[in-house]
């Protein structure tokens, strides 16, 4: 069969708002060219993230309805720390009320300030973690990664011979921890192979240092490990999932992702000493240890969620949709990151409008553009984004112009997408008459989220 189709059927709905294109021309101006300043309210199909927007399942929410609430030793607390000891094999499990909080908690007790976090990318919310805790974050993603046009089976591995000069050059001592992101969100939500899995564990343990994984896509990296590793074709996705947290000495976990939860996290461990640092850390700023800024109908929309997401009826239709809409896109001949990656399609702004200097930012330009054209909304990963200035005050452009439209997990249908597509195609036809943005305003961190911007004059 060719068709796609959804391995779910929808029990409850929500309506969407059909704008006109003259009034998205003034939705986006009044927010001041920046998707993130846009009323949710006013965006057709909203492809700003797949973080918290996925549809939680009737189990989920059924799940939620017998969430305890107790502060200490709630029975969901222990249905989800079992789901995790079960697929991780770790002993501690810690509660935190997403991602980044993970990541706030454990590098604030790894005591590695002055030494290097490596990793293949680590994301924002991680590298901004790891520089507050006064450690320095060094990306070794391998060459292939950092070129979008050109396919490639693992472009979210590892350096393994950077990793290894870089030991050699500054000393095992002086890289604390080794954390790989799996998929790699910042580069193009690519996978990494179980081998670049085993190569960078092993380098770590002879060299002492601490391995982990930042698992927010786990699933979605273990289902393209069987269909593009050859030894694990016939292996399921749990027993894939199950050898790959084998080889971590813990993980952080955004449940926004690969749990289907609309909020939650946590982190993983089997040290015990670094646990006991961490539960003290949680309990002054989280929460007490058996729920760590949760509610229990969180912890049980999480615990449900991990299991489903191993199911491959879903993780096929998952895959599949997102490689339907790059592969349609490349027919057209469309600037795209190939091949497709696991949540994302990843546009390059520097291609589909290289007569827009990176200076009036390319990237945000196609994001104003699409949402213009069909009220989608996407986010720019370019030098909005990650830019910096010179000390003359000059842009130093980001790595990449990429337009990320991420999808969020069962909840747009196949038709969503097709209309998705052929927004695009149309904004590609029209892309010579579009024009450059300047910013008006912006703070100084972070300035993707707030700034404001104003069309060339
Ligand atoms: N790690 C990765 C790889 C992520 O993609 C994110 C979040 C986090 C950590 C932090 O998790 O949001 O629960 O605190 N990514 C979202 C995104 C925000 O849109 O890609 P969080």
């Amino acid at each position: 069969m060719k068709t796609i189709i959804e391995p779910f059927k929808i029990k409850s709905v929500e309506p969407i708002f059909i704008t006109t294109v003259e009034e998205r021309v003034q939705i986006i101006k009044d927010a001041f060219y920046n998707p993130f300043l846009i009323p949710a309210e006013k965006v057709l199909i909203d492809l700003l993230t797949d973080s918290g927007t996925s549809a939680m399942s009737s189990s989920q929410w059924a799940g939620m309805m017998i969430g305890d609430e107790s502060y200490a030793g709630s029975p969901s607390f222990f249905r989800f720390e079992n789901t995790v000891k079960d697929l991780t094999n770790m002993p501690f499990i810690i509660p935190t009320h997403q991602g980044r909080a993970a990541e706030k908690i454990l590098f604030s007790v790894l005591g590695a300030k002055g030494k290097m976090v490596v990793s293949n990318t680590l994301f924002d919310t991680t590298r901004a973690n790891v520089e507050a805790s006064g450690a320095i974050g060094v990306d070794l993603l391998c060459p292939e990664g950092k070129l979008p046009n050109v396919p490639s089976d693992f472009k979210g591995n590892l350096d393994i011979e950077a990793f290894k000069s870089l030991i050699d050059k500054n000393g095992a001592d002086n890289i604390a921890i080794c954390i790989l992101t799996v998929t790699n969100n910042s580069g193009g939500g690519q996978p990494v192979s179980m081998q670049n899995i085993i190569d960078v564990k092993n380098i770590c343990k002879l060299n002492g240092i601490s391995f982990f994984l930042d698992a927010c896509r786990f699933a979605e990296n273990c289902y393209f490990i069987k269909l593009r590793e050859k030894k694990y074709a016939d292996s399921s996705v749990e027993q894939i999932a199950k050898e790959m947290f084998s080889y971590a000495d813990g993980c952080t976990m955004s449940a926004k992702k690969d749990a289907f939860a609309n909020m939650g996290g946590f982190l993983a461990l089997h040290n015990e000493d670094l646990s006991n640092k961490c539960k003290n850390l949680l309990i002054l700023t989280e929460g007490f240890t058996t729920y760590g800024g949760l509610s229990g109908r969180d912890l049980e929309a999480i615990a449900i969620g991990l299991k489903e997401v191993l199911q491959e009826d879903y993780l096929k239709y998952r895959i599949n949709s997102i490689e339907y809409l790059t592969n349609k896109l490349i027919k057209e001949n469309i600037p795209v990151m190939q091949p497709a990656g696991g949540h994302a399609v990843y546009l390059d702004a520097k291609q589909f409008l290289s007569h827009i200097p990176i200076e009036q930012f390319p990237g945000q330009v196609l994001v104003t553009a699409l949402f213009i054209e069909g009220g989608i909304r996407a986010v720019e990963i370019g030098s909005l984004m990650f830019g910096k200035y010179d000390s003359m005050n000059q842009l130093i452009p980001a790595q990449m112009e990429l337009v990320r439209l991420a999808i969020p997990r069962r909840v747009y249908t196949q038709s969503h997408i097709d209309y998705v597509a052929e927004v695009i195609i149309e904004v590609y036809k029209k892309r010579d008459a579009l024009k450059g943005l300047v910013i008006t305003s912006e703070q100084p961190v972070l300035r993707h989220f707030t700034a404001k911007l104003a069309p060339v004059s």
